[in-house]
C-alpha cells in the first residue's frame, strides 16, 4: 500500500462515538449474587480472586476516567447502575446511591458525553437471588419497578437507556454452562431465564415509556459468527447454532415470540413492538463442524481452526470483519437504530488491539456507507476492569487504558491514541493509521474478503 494512500472513511454526522463499561466490573464494593459467588472460591473465579475495589469508580475514581474519555474526543459513554445499591431490600430506595449516579451522569453531561445506561448487566440483589433470580415469576415485573424508578431519578441526563445487557450470554454462562452464578447446568432453566429476561424487557419499556415518551429503549445483543466448516455436512451444526443463540429471542420483538427451534416456541406477547433501538455486542467467530465424539447435545462443536487468529483459550476467532454481516442480520430481524455497544479484544500488550478496532470500524462504516441504520459505536472498555469468570487474569485486558489495580493508577495505550484520532476526526483514516496502527492499513483498505456477503 503506498505511503501517500490519502482515503479517508468518514463517519455519519451525529454518529457517538463511546466506550462501554458495567457497574459491577468498574464500580468495586457491591454486594450482589456476583460477589456473593466471588466469595464461594472453589475456582469458581479465576486464581479464586473476588472484584474488590475494581476500578474505585463508586469512590470518586470514576470522574478521573471520564476525563479520560472526554480526551478521547469521545461524545458517549455506556454504563450501568446497580440495582443491589439502588434497592437494596425490595421495599427501599437508597436515595444516597441514586444521587451518586445522578452525580455521575452530570459529570459526563458536563464533559460533552452523552450517557448510555444500562438497567441489568449480569448483577442484581441478594433478596432477588434469594426469590429464584430469573426464575422467579415476579422478576420481570420487580425489575420494572426498579427501571422506571431509575429513569424516574437519571432521566434529565439520560435518553438511551439499554434495559438489559445479553441475555443469552447471561442464560447460557449461568443456567446452561454453569460458569457464573447461579452455577446451574439445565437446557430449560436457560431457555426459562432468557424469555424471562425479555419479558423484564418488555415490562420495562411499558412501565417507562407512557411517563417518559423520550426515553430511547433498547438491550444489548451478543451475537456470535458461526460458520460450517463444510457447508453440507456441518451446515445444520451453524444453522442451529445461529437460530439460538443469535435470532430466536428477536422473534418476541416482531411476532411476540420466541422461536427457539421449528416448532418450539415461547409466547411473550407484551414484547412485540418494544424495541427504539438495538445494540450489537460483537467479539469472535467460532467455526462449526460436526464431530460426534465430543457430543453435546446437538452433535456439532465450536472451534477456531489452525493458522487463524484467536483469543486466550476459549475466545474463539479474532474476525472483526464479521461485525458488518453481524449489523446486517440485527437489520434484518428487527429494522430499527442499531447502536454498537460493545466490541473489544483481550490483549495485555496492546499489540492486537489497534489493529484490532481499526478493522472493525473499518466495516461499521462500511455498514454506514450501505445505510443500515449504525448511529454508534462503544468499544469494550475504556479501563482494564473485573473481568467476570476471569477475574483479574492478566490474559483478560480490555481497557483502552491499562489499570494497575494495586494501586489504581491507569497507563493510556496504543490502542486509545488510536481512538482518539478517530474520534477527532470523525474518520479513520490513512494517515491516522499510519501514525497509530500501521500494521492494519492494508488490512483496513484492502478489498472485501471474497466471502463476504
Ligand atoms: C460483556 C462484558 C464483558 C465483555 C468481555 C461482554 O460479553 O458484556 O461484561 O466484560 O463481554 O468478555
Amino acid at each position: 500500500m503506498s505511503d501517500s494512500l490519502q482515503v479517508e472513511l468518514n463517519f455519519p454526522a451525529g454518529f457517538l462515538w463511546g466506550t462501554a463499561t458495567a457497574a459491577h466490573q468498574v464500580e468495586g464494593g457491591n454486594i450482589n449474587q456476583w460477589s456473593a459467588w466471588e466469595q464461594k472460591g472453589g475456582g469458581r473465579i479465576f486464581g479464586n480472586q473476588v472484584s474488590g475495589a475494581a476500578c474505585d469508580w463508586w469512590n470518586g475514581r470514576a470522574e478521573g476516567d471520564f476525563d479520560r474519555a472526554a480526551s478521547l474526543h469521545n461524545n458517549a459513554l455506556r454504563l450501568s447502575v446497580e440495582w443491589s445499591r439502588i434497592q437494596p431490600e425490595p421495599d427501599r430506595w437508597d436515595e444516597a446511591a441514586l444521587d451518586r449516579y445522578r452525580q455521575m451522569a452530570a459529570a459526563l453531561r458536563d464533559r460533552g458525553l452523552e450517557p448510555v445506561v444500562t438497567l441489568y448487566h449480569f448483577t442484581y440483589p441478594l433478596w432477588l437471588e434469594e426469590r429464584g433470580g430469573w426464575l422467579c415469576p415476579d422478576a420481570p415485573r420487580l425489575f420494572a419497578r426498579f427501571a422506571a424508578r431509575v429513569v424516574e431519578a437519571l432521566g434529565e441526563y439520560v435518553r438511551l437507556w439499554c434495559t438489559i445487557n445479553e441475555p443469552m450470554v447471561y442464560a447460557v454462562q449461568s443456567y446452561l454452562f454453569g460458569l457464573w452464578p447461579p452455577g446451574r447446568q439445565d437446557l430449560g432453566e436457560a431457555l426459562q431465564v432468557a424469555a424471562a429476561l425479555v419479558r423484564a424487557h418488555a415490562a420495562a419499556y411499558h412501565a417507562i415509556k407512557p411517563d417518559h415518551p423520550e426515553a430511547q429503549l433498547g438491550f444489548a445483543k451478543h451475537q456470535i459468527a458461526f460458520t460450517p466448516r463444510w457447508p453440507v455436512v456441518d451446515g445444520l451444526g451453524a444453522w442451529a447454532l445461529n437460530a439460538l443463540f443469535n435470532e430466536a429471542i428477536f422473534g418476541a420483538f416482531t411476532r411476540g415470540r420466541l422461536r427457539w427451534l421449528p416448532g418450539m416456541t415461547t409466547s411473550v406477547p407484551e414484547a412485540r413492538g418494544t424495541l427504539d433501538w438495538i445494540g450489537l455486542q460483537y467479539y469472535n467467530r467460532y467455526h462449526v463442524r460436526l464431530n460426534p465424539c465430543v457430543a453435546g447435545a446437538m452433535l456439532y462443536e465450536q472451534y477456531v481452526p489452525a493458522g487463524l487468529p484467536k483469543g486466550p483459550d476459549g475466545w474463539g476467532e479474532l474476525a472483526p470483519e464479521q461485525v458488518y454481516p453481524l449489523i446486517r442480520q440485527l437489520h434484518r430481524l428487527v429494522g430499527v437504530p442499531i447502536y454498537v455497544t460493545e466490541v473489544g479484544v483481550p490483549d495485555a500488550d496492546d499489540s492486537i488491539r489497534p489493529g484490532y478496532l481499526a478493522r472493525s470500524l473499518r466495516w461499521v462504516w462500511r455498514a454506514c456507507m450501505h445505510n443500515y441504520p449504525v448511529r454508534g459505536f462503544f468499544f469494550w472498555s475504556l479501563v482494564d476492569n473485573f473481568e467476570w469468570a476471569e477475574g483479574y487474569d492478566p490474559r483478560f485486558r480490555f481497557g483502552l487504558y491499562g489499570v494497575d489495580f494495586a494501586t489504581q493508577e491507569r497507563t493510556e495505550r496504543r490502542s486509545a491514541r488510536l481512538y482518539r484520532a478517530v474520534c477527532a476526526a470523525h474518520a479513520l483514516t490513512a494517515d491516522i493509521l499510519r501514525e497509530h496502527a500501521p500494521e492494519a492499513i492494508s488490512a483496513v483498505f484492502e478489498k472485501p474478503p471474497r466471502q463476504m456477503p
